[in-house]
Formats: structure tokens, sequence, C-alpha cells
């Protein structure tokens, strides 16, 4: 049996915690989730684990990153499981902080970043990346980490909080850890829990229509045609509506020319399937 793992609700017990690791020399490293976790958050606890003595890892469903009609409500929410599985993988805090402790009555500031927030999700999800860099941010600053750990299947998030910690000088080293997939390549997420038995295996062919698509740009097939394949292949598979497949230069996001690529890109797509919005995303 792992030891018990405390959970703090309030930034004070967090920073106490934190400020005594530090004494101590300790270097501490940070997850910050939504909770509903899976293989894949617990492989981003390990790479944190890796690079600091401490873990801490957040669970806040982030209201503000949702929009209206989608699906805050709905969202998976399983602390006492998450905090048993956290056990397990040696983290060593939760702070899993209600709303009011972290949008108090009067709340009026937010982080927005431009230019990377603006093609893909930026375009899909209006707000949403103000959203995500806003508690970022707060999580940053209330924890105060020496790393902090996010998936790169959210690729587009991670470039937006790489851009907003060098863009706020914010004194934390941004590690990106790899997709854990199921064995059909489906990127694991917690949103993957609202698939039907008929929709999963369709989920799937996401992940297999993006490495299909990677080969081709790679053996030096122009981007517009690859891309609009994809989206063939996708409503073909069974999608219901596709949001992009584009490539994007890797680092900034930036839209290619629709020639065959020369330099390193990354090909991200987001798709529906039932009331399920999957996204996706592979190196070129
Ligand atoms: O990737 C997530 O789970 C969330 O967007 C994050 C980074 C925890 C912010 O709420």
């Amino acid at each position: 049996m792992p030891p018990p793992l405390p959970v703090v609700r309030t930034v004070a017990e967090l920073r106490a915690q934190v400020a005594a690791w530090r004494r101590a020399g300790e270097r501490v490293g940070f997850v910050p989730t939504m909770g509903a976790l899976h293989e894949g958050h617990l492989s981003l606890v390990r790479l944190a684990l890796e690079r600091a003595q401490r873990v801490v890892v957040s669970i806040f469903v982030n209201p503000t990153q949702f929009g209206p009609n989608e699906d805050f409500d709905a969202y998976p929410r399983a602390e006492a499981r998450d905090v048993e599985l956290l056990a397990q993988a040696g983290a060593h805090l939760v702070f899993a902080p209600g709303a009011a402790e972290m949008y108090p009555e009067g709340f009026s500031t937010t982080v927005s970043v431009a230019g990377v927030t603006e093609p893909l999700d930026g375009a899909a999800r209006p707000g949403h990346f103000t959203g995500v860099a806003t508690v970022v941010t707060k999580l940053l600053l209330q924890c105060g980490p020496d790393v902090a750990v996010f998936g790169e299947k959210d690729y587009q998030q991670l470039q937006v909080i790489r851009r907003l910690v060098r863009d706020l000088d914010i004194p934390v080293e941004i590690v990106g850890g790899p997709t854990a997939r199921a064995q059909d390549g489906l990127a694991l997420s917690s949103r993957n829990a609202y698939l039907s038995a008929q929709e999963r295996p369709v989920a799937g062919q996401l992940n297999a229509i993006l490495r299909t698509a990677a080969g081709r740009l790679r053996s030096g097939e122009p981007v517009a045609a690859v891309e609009a394949d994809a989206v063939r292949a996708l409503t073909e598979a069974g999608f219901r509506k596709v949001d992009y497949v584009e490539v994007r230069a890797a680092g900034d996001l930036a839209r290619l020319g629709p020639g065959p690529i020369e330099a390193p890109a990354r090909i991200l797509a987001a798709a529906h399937i039932g009331r399920t919005r999957l996204i996706d995303n592979l190196a070129v």
C-alpha cells in the first residue's frame, strides 16, 4: 500500500508545502490536470518524478476554458479514484481547489496569448485558450514549481503555455510528455469515456488516418492534397464533423505552403463522433 496522499484545497496550504520542500533543497515538479485520470496523466507524473524529488498534481475542472455549449457539466469527475491512482504513481501532493479558491468574487484578470492561439482549436473553440492561459498562469504562480509537465496530446495548448511562460518570465521549465495511446492508436483522453461501443472503433481511425497522412508528408507529398485526403478519409470512416486537419510549423504553428514540407512540422486534427470531440496530432 502506498502512503496516503495529502490533498490540499487552498493556495496557502499548497505554498506552505512547496516552501518546506524548497527549504530542504528539493526540486518540485508539477502536473496540472482536470482529473478523470488515465494512463496518459500517470505517464506525465512519472516524467515529473524523473525531474524532481517532489511532485504536485492539481485537479481542477476549469470552467473558463469550456464554451457555453461544451461539456463542462458532463466532464467526468472522479477525485477519490484519481487520488488513489496518484498515490500509486508516487505523487506527493494533490492540489484540488474549489472554483471560489481559483476565481474569488471580483476576479477580473485574464491572460490572452496572441498568434499561436488563433488557428485550429482557437478558431473552433472561441475563448478556450484564454481560459487555459489564465488558469495555467495562476496554477504556475500558485505552485511555483521548478518543472511543469503537459501532454503533447494537447499540442497547441503546450505551445501556448511555452509562449506565455517565456512572455511573462515565469521561472519554470516546461516539459512535453508523449501521447499515451490505446492499442489501435487512439490517444487516451478523459473524453473517451463518452464514446459508445459502436463509436469506439471509429475513434481509433483518427490516429490511423493521421499516421497515413504523416507518412505521405514524409515522402514529400504536398500538404494541401494530404490535408484534403485526410478530411475525406475521416468523413468516410464515420466522423460526423471534421473541425480541421492541418499541417503546421512545429514550434509556432504557422501555416505552411501547399507544397511538400521543408522543416519540422506537426499534423493536427479535431473531429466529432456522436457527441464526442476528439483531437490528435503527430510529428512530421
Ligand atoms: O490539459 C488540461 O487538462 C487542462 O487544459 C489544464 C492544462 C489542466 C488547464 O486546465
